[in-house]
């Protein structure tokens, strides 16, 4: 039988609180089998499912989306490769999005972003008297994926 691991070797090994494994567990996003005694038992596979879930985080998703996404796992079996291929792969246009965001960002502090604080001098003549704000709320001129309310760990 395979190596089944503590909530306290799993916490340890992935970097969490037990708290937020038995959170994850809560919503649906890992599993574990229970001892006699009630103790939690989980399969050591769980650790690339944690750290799938911590980089999905990070990217921007909220829990009820990558538990969509783990949803489309196999049931009964150790994800491959090509499992996870797949699912990576329903995130690349979102990924593609951030990271031209993320290169705006980093190329475009300098220039006005249309916020309203109006502090550059460039702002006069890129955005005279705010004029972004008829736009909307927020830096007009940033992408849109970096004026999104970003999701807590806890959505969901
Ligand atoms: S940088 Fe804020 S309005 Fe120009």
């Amino acid at each position: 039988m395979a190596e089944l691991l503590s909530i306290g070797q799993v916490a340890e090994r992935a970097g969490l609180a037990p708290s937020a494994l038995r959170h994850y567990e809560a919503v649906g996003l890992v599993t574990a089998t229970r001892t006699a005694g009630g103790a939690r038992r989980y399969p050591r596979s769980v650790l690339r499912r944690l750290a799938f879930v911590r980089a999905a985080q990070n990217v921007g998703l909220t829990l009820p989306e990558i538990r969509a996404a783990l949803d489309t796992l196999p049931e009964g079996r150790t994800p491959s490769a090509r499992d996870w291929a797949r699912l990576s792969e329903g995130w690349r246009a979102r990924l593609d999005e951030q990271i031209a965001a993320l290169q705006q960002l980093r190329d475009g502090l300098t220039s006005c972003i249309g916020c309203g604080c109006l502090s550059l001098t460039r702002c006069a003549l890129s955005n005279p008297e705010d004029a972004a704000a008829a736009q909307g709320p927020g830096a007009r001129w940033l992408s849109p994926a970096l004026r999104r309310v970003p999701p807590t760990s806890n959505a969901g």
